[in-house]
């Protein structure tokens, strides 16, 4: 099991659909413009949020390959296909076998919130492999290191390190990039022969969205409480303060993200 539920996915899926950076996405789109049928595998697909983001935008006939190691939640993909949308579902540890996930025919790879998850290592790997198979690679909503909480508490600075912290603990690709993933990405997809286009991609939380802000808060207090930095004394308040904020639909945050797209250059 990876960690992540169905209803978490569920519930940020919107804001990720409204945070997806509309320049990078068109990039991807038209760079496979022209081609009657593509394969496209994404990578780490929970419920299939990317299927559902981009294939309504592709005109050719698509065969998508879903690739994640959560068989519960690739159960959760709607597989209905028709001629113009072909899904399958492949269980993957992508750890342990990402080679075997960008094998046969494909025309891209994509992703998205997975890239913070993974290490160096592993992120070294998905640029090597891709450019051996000259694959353009658009991966959305990595999660950058920037949070703005609003309004502020004095707790939030020491909050906000310590959810760092964590982003960096192993996900179970080794220890991850965390913040450090979006910049990462970018320089070693560079260093590999390809041109990137990247923009950010925030999640904004407004003072109704409720929800999903108590959701964040109370995953941010679990984060801080497990990296030990502060007090729990100090956790608690933050969050009851916070808590009551957002009931009282006062709260906003923001939550930095990144998307990119990264084709190898001499392709179209
Ligand atoms: C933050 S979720 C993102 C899911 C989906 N891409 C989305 O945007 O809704 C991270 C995903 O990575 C998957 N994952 C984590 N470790 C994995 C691994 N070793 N192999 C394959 N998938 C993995 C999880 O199961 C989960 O679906």
């Amino acid at each position: 099991m990876s960690g992540f539920s169905v209803e978490w996915l569920a519930l940020r899926e919107h804001y990720d659909l409204r945070a997806r950076n509309p320049a990078v996405m068109d990039a991807a789109i038209s760079a496979l413009a022209g081609r009657p049928s593509l394969g496209i595998v994404d990578l780490a697909c929970g419920t299939g949020a990317t299927l559902r983001a981009l294939s309504p935008h592709i005109e050719a006939r698509q065969h998508w390959r879903l690739v994640d190691n959560d068989l519960s939640l690739l159960a959760r993909v709607p597989l209905s296909s028709s001629a113009q949308l072909m899904i399958t579902t492949v269980p993957i540890d992508l750890n342990h076998d990402l080679e075997a996930a960008l094998d046969g025919p494909l025309d891209l790879v994509s992703t998205s919130a997975l890239l913070d998850l993974v290490s160096d290592e592993w992120l070294q790997r998905l640029t090597v492999e891709a450019a051996a198979r000259r694959l353009p690679v658009y991966a959305a909503l990595t999660y950058d290191g920037r949070i703005e909480i609003k309004p502020a508490d004095a707790a939030d600075t020491a909050v906000i390190a310590a959810v760092n912290a964590h982003q960096c603990t192993d996900k179970g690709f080794g220890p991850a990039l965390g913040p450090t993933a979006a910049r990462a990405a970018i320089e070693r997809f560079e260093r590999v022969g390809y041109s990137v286009v990247h923009g950010t991609a925030d999640w904004v939380f407004g003072p109704q969205d409720q929800d999903i802000q108590f959701e964040m808060l109370s995953g941010w207090a679990a984060a801080a409480r497990e990296v030990g930095n502060m007090p729990l004394a100090d956790v608690i308040g933050w969050l009851t303060r916070r808590r009551e904020l957002v009931g009282a639909r006062l709260s906003s945050i923001r939550v930095g993200h990144l998307d990119l797209f990264a084709r190898p250059i001499g392709t179209r």
